[in-house]
């Protein structure tokens, strides 16, 4: 299994060019589904999750072929075969929960793996089934399956959730736009990845009105048709890579970054000493001078994201003073906490709230992660720490960053991945 290697302490200088958004292409490649004809998606990342998901909607019957532009270019497409969606695909990402609306809407019948727990927290899938079940569809639990049929098709709905859902939001988005009649969706989910999926599915035919407004207005239509699309570029990655630059000094430009979609994490970095500004082209990185502890917590766009989490966490370890982070989205998403204090950290967990310390010196270490956004972490605080640093699991960085070894060694750090 690859290990990356990292030995901290160069700035870095230069640019990276931001892919597109993985948690954007994931629900546009499920649109796939919502026609025979040819979906093409444009600025799709390299990335294990992008090909769990073609394999899933190629036993679906949709065929995925990576076209032009270095294989950035997916086109979809294909009559649906197989309405099952089976538990050795499903298993390995729980996105894959996203073909249950299409299906349902498409076929009137589905029977999809239930994603099941995850590193991070239980993570159900309860608002996508009670939505659905609102539009016409009975649904059963069987077996780790759900086996959900709408023998008449769905219906419209006023759907209201008593919390936001990203996922739940893009598989009703999806089922609604091939319903009969109106649906509604008050507190939905505003994320960009939600808004590029709804552009998309405006450009195959669908009606929807109230985008990134959290309440979404949905006129069902027969059918859909085929579009071109271009994914939004990754905030996240983005914003990853503007932790490093802030960890290990230097300037960075992030090509085809957009701080609309990042106000949030860019004003809280520039409160811990970080300049984040627009460039041509995208999004200048520049540490000012000490990196000051701030802290944040963790809420649903337009709030600071999750995902964001981990990897401002380093950066805290190194601030001058200390940074309270409470995590409101997910319940268990704190183990690189522990990593981190390997490295010799000061991080202490209490319930759903993370102290840093900060004024940390940290140390080169062997260490590994259990998901994708702490493996990303790791590799930043990676970048600061005196010595070694082998991130181990190198699988979980695979599934949401492209090549991060050679994007971050060719603006001067001294990285690299080692294979067993
Ligand atoms: C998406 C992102 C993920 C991000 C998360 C929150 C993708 C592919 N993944 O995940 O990177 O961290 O949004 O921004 O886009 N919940 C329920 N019942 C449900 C659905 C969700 O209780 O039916 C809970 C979850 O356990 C979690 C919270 O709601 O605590 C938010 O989850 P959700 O927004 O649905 O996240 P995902 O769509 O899974």
């Amino acid at each position: 299994m690859d290990r990356i290697v990292i030995r901290g302490g160069r700035p870095l200088s230069g640019e990276i060019a931001i892919r597109g958004a993985k948690n954007a292409a994931l629900p546009l490649m499920a649109a796939g589904l919502l026609t025979d004809d040819r979906l093409v998606l444009g600025n799709v990342p390299k990335l294990a999750d992008i090909e769990t998901m073609a394999t899933l909607l190629a036993q679906h019957g949709i065929a995925v072929d990576r076209v032009g532009n270095e294989g950035r270019v997916l086109s979809l497409g294909g009559a649906i075969t197989n309405t099952e969606a089976p538990y050795d695909i499903v298993r390995k990402m729980r996105a894959s929960i996203l073909v249950l609306g299409p299906l349902l809407a498409r076929c009137r019948e589905a029977r999809v793996s239930l994603p099941g727990g995850c590193a991070i927290g239980a993570r159900p899938v309860d608002l996508h089934l009670k939505g659905l079940e609102q539009m016409g569809a009975e649904i059963s639990l069987e077996g780790g399956y759900v086996n959900a049929t709408a023998p008449q098709g769905l219906q419209g709905a006023d759907i209201v959730f008593p919390f936001v859902s990203v996922g739940a939001t893009e598989n009703l988005l999806m089922a609604a736009s091939l319903a009969q009649g109106r649906t509604t969706r008050a507190n939905a989910a505003r994320e960009p990845e939600i808004c590029d999926l709804a552009k998309c599915l405006i450009a195959m035919g669908a009606k929807i009105t109230g985008i990134g407004s959290g309440r979404l207005v949905i006129e069902g239509v027969p059918t859909l048709h085929g579009a071109d699309h271009e994914i939004v570029p990754d905030r996240i990655e983005t914003g990853t890579y503007a932790c490093a630059a802030a960890i290990a000094g230097g300037t960075l430009l992030l090509r085809g970054g957009r701080l609309e979609h990042m106000a949030a994490l860019a004003s809280t970095l520039s409160e811990a000493g970080v300049e984040v500004t627009e460039a041509p082209g995208g999004l200048r990185v520049a540490r000012l001078n000490g990196l000051h502890g701030t802290d944040v917590q963790t809420e649903p766009y337009p709030g600071f994201p999750t995902d964001m989490q981990a990897q401002f966490m380093s950066l805290m370890c190194v601030a001058e003073g200390a940074a309270m982070i409470p995590e409101t989205i997910f319940e268990n998403r704190f183990m690189h906490a522990s990593e981190l204090n390997r490295m010799g950290a000061r991080i202490n967990v209490h319930g759903s709230s993370a102290i840093v310390r900060g004024d940390a010196s940290l140390q080169g270490a062997p260490v590994m992660a259990t998901d994708l956004r702490a493996s990303v972490s790791l590799v930043i605080a990676g970048l600061a720490a005196r010595g070694e640093t082998v991130v181990n699991r190198v699988y979980h960085l695979d599934r949401g960053y492209e090549a991060v070894e050679r994007q971050l060694s060719a603006c001067g750090a001294d990285i690299e991945r080692v294979s067993d």
